[in-house]
């Protein structure tokens, strides 16, 4: 008796395995659909001489960020974090990624300088466009919801 009612339980929870993995390939291939890119290929172009020319230095050739990144120096100052949406960047709305690139760190308590002058907002927008493009489809998914809101 004991030992049917186990198998009854496994069986039920083999079902309950099969249809949240069932959930999840159809949310991602959902996401995957979504996520057309809101930038065009010459933002984009424009956006990695942009990069490279400003933000590689710190942020790495392809946004990879320091690999200490999450330690801070004796200062009490973090090295510049990945924005290849392995980090935190991706949680951040489009106007918040912008505000952070025009002012720098200084509001957050940090040190990234403020490319407010520097760079014009277009030019900004074309930078962000750099870094998102090496976020995964289910990374930039997730950051079009949190960007909508
Ligand atoms: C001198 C080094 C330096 C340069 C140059 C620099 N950054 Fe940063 N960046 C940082 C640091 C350090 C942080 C973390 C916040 C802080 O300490 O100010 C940061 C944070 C960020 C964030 C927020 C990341 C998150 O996880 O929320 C974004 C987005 C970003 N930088 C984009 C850029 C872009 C785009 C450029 C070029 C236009 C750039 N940065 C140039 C050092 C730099």
């Amino acid at each position: 008796m004991l030992k049917s009612k186990n198998a009854l339980t496994r069986w039920a929870l083999s079902i309950a395995t099969v249809s949240v993995l069932l959930a999840c390939s159809e949310t991602q291939s959902t996401a995957t659909d979504d996520s057309a890119r809101w930038y065009t290929p010459q933002q984009l172009a424009q956006g990695r001489a942009i990069f490279a020319e400003n933000c590689a230095a710190c942020h790495g050739a392809n946004g990879e960020g320091v690999s200490n990144w999450q330690t801070p120096d004796s200062n009490g100052f973090y090295p510049a974090p990945p924005v290849n949406g392995t980090a935190h960047a991706w949680h951040h709305s489009l106007a918040v990624l912008l505000r952070t690139i025009n002012q720098g760190g200084e509001q957050l308590g940090g040190r990234m300088p403020g490319f407010q002058g520097r760079l014009t907002e277009l030019e900004q927008r074309s930078a962000v466009a750099a870094f998102q493009d090496y976020w995964p489809d289910d990374i930039y998914a997730q950051w079009l919801v949190i960007d909508n809101r």
